[in-house]
């Protein structure tokens, strides 16, 4: 496995979107708070049952940002006009019989979707959990989460299991749970 320096070789990186925009893609750092705070205000509450950690209380935003400790989880933020637009992160576990797997998640700002945001962050997290000897990326959705389901299935990502009532929203609320895998060895 590399070292937190190799992973974030690179960044950041400016993408060109389709439409022409140009946005920065980069480690999340400390001094994000506020903005990140202003990002999850702008996600449409219909959506919050879709997250996993409640990202309206700023208590989890600031565990965030103190905490910053890429070899266990990396956020990458993407900014334009100074703005976070979209978030995606990788989780793993170095040690144990889990450090050949990562996971992924990925939140993007409505005003940005169906631009191929959320396909470029999975896209790029894949990249570095390859560089970093992964063998395997995995997500757990909300199996009412067409939106996601479809951007992790157009990236290869399969179903392999399904929870009944294995969720709880904020709103006391249960939702069954799918996990779906992507081999890397077998990605396109
Ligand atoms: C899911 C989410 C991240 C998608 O972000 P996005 O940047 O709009 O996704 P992309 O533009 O990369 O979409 C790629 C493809 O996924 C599919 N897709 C995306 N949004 C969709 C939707 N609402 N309904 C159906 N298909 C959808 C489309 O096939 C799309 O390709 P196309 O634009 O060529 O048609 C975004 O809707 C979001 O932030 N949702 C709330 C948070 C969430 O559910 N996160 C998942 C938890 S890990």
């Amino acid at each position: 496995m590399g070292k937190t320096a190799d992973i974030l070789t690179g960044f950041p990186k400016t993408w060109i979107l389709d439409y022409g925009a140009k946005v920065t893609v980069r480690p999340m750092a400390k001094e994000d708070r506020d903005k990140l705070a202003d990002f999850f205000k702008r996600i449409p509450e219909g959506d919050l049952r879709f997250l996993k950690d409640d990202v309206t209380d700023m208590r989890v935003i600031d565990q965030w940002v103190r905490d910053l400790n890429y070899d266990r989880v990396l956020p990458l933020v993407v900014e334009a006009d100074g703005r976070i637009i979209a978030d995606g992160s990788l989780h793993r576990r170095k040690e144990g019989w889990r450090r050949h797997l990562a996971s992924v998640r990925v939140v993007v700002d409505v005003a940005h979707r169906h631009k191929g945001l959320a396909s470029r962050l999975i896209d790029e997290l894949a990249d570095i959990a390859m560089k970093e000897g992964i063998e395997r990326l995995y997500t757990e959705l909300p199996t009412d989460d067409r939106a996601a389901i479809e951007v992790f299935q157009k990236r290869g990502f399969k179903q392999v299991a399904r929870f009944d009532r294995n969720l709880l929203d904020h709103t006391g609320k249960y939702h069954d749970l799918a996990v779906y895998h992507l081999d890397l060895a077998t990605r396109r």
